[in-house]
C-alpha cells in the first residue's frame, strides 16, 4: 500500500543523507564562519551504519518508494560508500540509486560504486571558470578535477546530469558557458535558484537569478527553448530543449515552487526523518532501528510521520524567511 500524506502526496523518493560533513565550503551552503573547527558535526555512534540505512529502504520499497539519493555533505566522505550501495541494490533490483557528490571524491571510487549497482550521478559544479569555482566553493580545488570525475563517468557508461546553483553576480556570467560546455556531450545541466535553505547563509532575495531570467540569456543566445513534458509529477526540475538537441533543466524552488507534487521524505545523518527541506524538526527513527525494530514496526513509525504530513513551505515562503531551519548539509541536498 502506499504512503499519501495529507494533501494525497505518496512516499516514493528518499534522499538519504549519509554525513554531515563536507570537503568544500560553498558559501549558499556551509559558509566558513559557521561551519569551521568550532562547529560540532554529528558524534561517530550517532550516524547511522548503512545497515540501519538499508532496514529503513527495504521497510519502505513495498510501499512504493522507488528512487533513493545518497547526499550529505559529500556522500563520498563516507567510507566504503560502495558497501551501502551494494546494501541497497540487494534490496531491489529496481530501486533507482542515485547519489548528489561534488565530484572531488568521485574519479577514484566510481568503479566500486557502479560495480555495487549505483544507478545514476549527478555533479554539483557551480563554475567552469577556476577562481570562480573557488570562490563560491571556499576552496583551493580545481574544477578540473570534477570535470574528469565527469569524463570517467561518461567513459563507465552511468546517466550523469550537473547541478549549478545560480548566484547573482557571482555565476551567473557561467550559465552560457556550462550549457556549451554540457550540451554537445549530452549531458543535462541544472540550473537551481539560490534557496533560502538553512539559516547560515544570508540569503536575500536579492542574489536570485529566476530561472526566467536565465532561460531569456539563453535564448538569445542559442535561440528558443523548447518546454519538455515532465517525466514524472514530482521531478524538481523544468526541462527544456535548446536548437540543438541539448537538454536544459531548471529548479525553480523560489518562482515557480514544486511542492504540489513532492514526493520526497529525507532522513538524516544521525536517523531523523524530516518531510520537507524547510523544516526545523525531524522525527527520530533511530532509536526503532536500535531497538531492532522490525520491517513492520519501521514502517508503522514512517507512515505514521508522513501520514500527518502538510509540508509546502516553498509556496508559502516571503522574503521575511526569520524561522529557524535544518541546514541542508545535515538533512540532505
Ligand atoms: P532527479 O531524480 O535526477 O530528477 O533528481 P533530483 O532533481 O530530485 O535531485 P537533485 O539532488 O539533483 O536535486 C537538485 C536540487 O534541487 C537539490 O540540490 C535542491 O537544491 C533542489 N531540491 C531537491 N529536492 C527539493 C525539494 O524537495 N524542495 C526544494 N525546495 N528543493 C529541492
Ligand atoms: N540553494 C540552492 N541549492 C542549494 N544546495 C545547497 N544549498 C543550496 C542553496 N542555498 C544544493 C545544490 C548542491 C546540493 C548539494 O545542494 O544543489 O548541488
Ligand atoms: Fe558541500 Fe554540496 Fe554543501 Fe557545497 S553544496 S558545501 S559541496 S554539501
Ligand atoms: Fe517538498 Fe518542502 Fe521542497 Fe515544497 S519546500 S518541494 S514540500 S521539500
Amino acid at each position: 500500500m502506499v504512503i499519501e500524506d495529507v494533501l494525497h502526496r505518496p512516499l516514493l523518493d528518499l534522499r538519504i543523507s549519509v554525513t554531515d560533513r563536507c570537503n568544500m565550503r560553498c558559501r549558499y551552503c556551509m559558509p566558513r564562519e559557521h561551519f569551521d573547527e568550532d562547529h560540532e558535526f554529528l558524534p561517530k555512534e550517532d550516524i547511522l551504519r548503512f545497515e540501519e540505512i538499508a532496514r529503513v529502504v527495504q521497510a519502505l520499497i513495498p510501499h512504493g518508494l522507488r528512487k533513493v539519493r545518497l547526499t550529505g555533505g559529500e556522500p563520498l566522505l563516507r567510507r566504503d560508500l560502495h558497501e551501502l550501495v551494494r546494501q541497497l541494490r540487494e534490496c531491489s533490483s529496481d530501486l533507482d540509486i542515485a547519489i548528489t557528490s561534488n565530484g572531488l571524491l568521485l574519479k577514484k571510487q566510481l568503479k566500486k560504486l557502479h560495480d555495487a549497482g549505483l544507478s545514476r550521478v549527478t555533479i554539483s559544479l557551480d563554475a567552469l571558470d577556476e577562481n570562480i569555482y573557488q570562490s563560491m566553493g571556499d576552496t583551493d580545488a580545481s574544477p578540473s578535477i570534477v570535470l574528469e570525475a565527469i569524463d570517467a563517468v561518461e567513459k563507465i557508461g552511468l546517466p550523469i546530469k550537473v547541478n549549478t546553483v545560480v548566484k547573482k553576480d557571482v555565476n551567473d556570467n557561467q550559465i552560457l558557458a556550462m550549457v556549451n560546455e554540457f550540451g554537445p556531450r549530452k549531458i543535462p545541466v541544472r540550473f537551481i535558484e539560490y534557496m533560502d535553505v538553512g539559516s547560515t547563509n544570508d540569503w536575500n532575495l536579492d542574489h536570485v537569478v529566476s530561472a526566467k531570467a536565465m532561460r531569456s540569456l539563453l535564448e538569445q543566445e542559442l535561440g528558443p527553448l523548447e518546454s519538455n513534458k515532465p517525466l514524472h509529477t514530482s521531478d524538481v526540475a523544468k526541462v527544456y530543449t535548446t536548437p540543438d538537441g541539448w537538454k536544459v533543466g531548471f529548479i525553480e524552488s523560489i518562482t515557480n515552487p514544486f511542492c504540489g507534487n513532492c514526493s520526497r521524505a529525507r532522513l538524516s545523518a544521525n536517523g531523523s526523518v524530516y518531510t520537507c527541506l524547510f523544516t526545523n524538526h525531524g522525527h527520530d527513527v533511530r532509536g526503532i532501528l536500535r531497538m531492532d525494530g522490525s520491517p513492520e514496526d519501521i514502517t508503522r513509525a514512517i507512515q505514521s510521520i508522513w501520514i500527518k504530513r502538510s509540508d509546502r513551505y516553498s509556496e508559502e515562503r516571503t522574503n521575511q524567511t526569520t524561522k529557524i531551519k535544518v541546514e541542508m548539509s545535515y538533512i540532505g541536498g
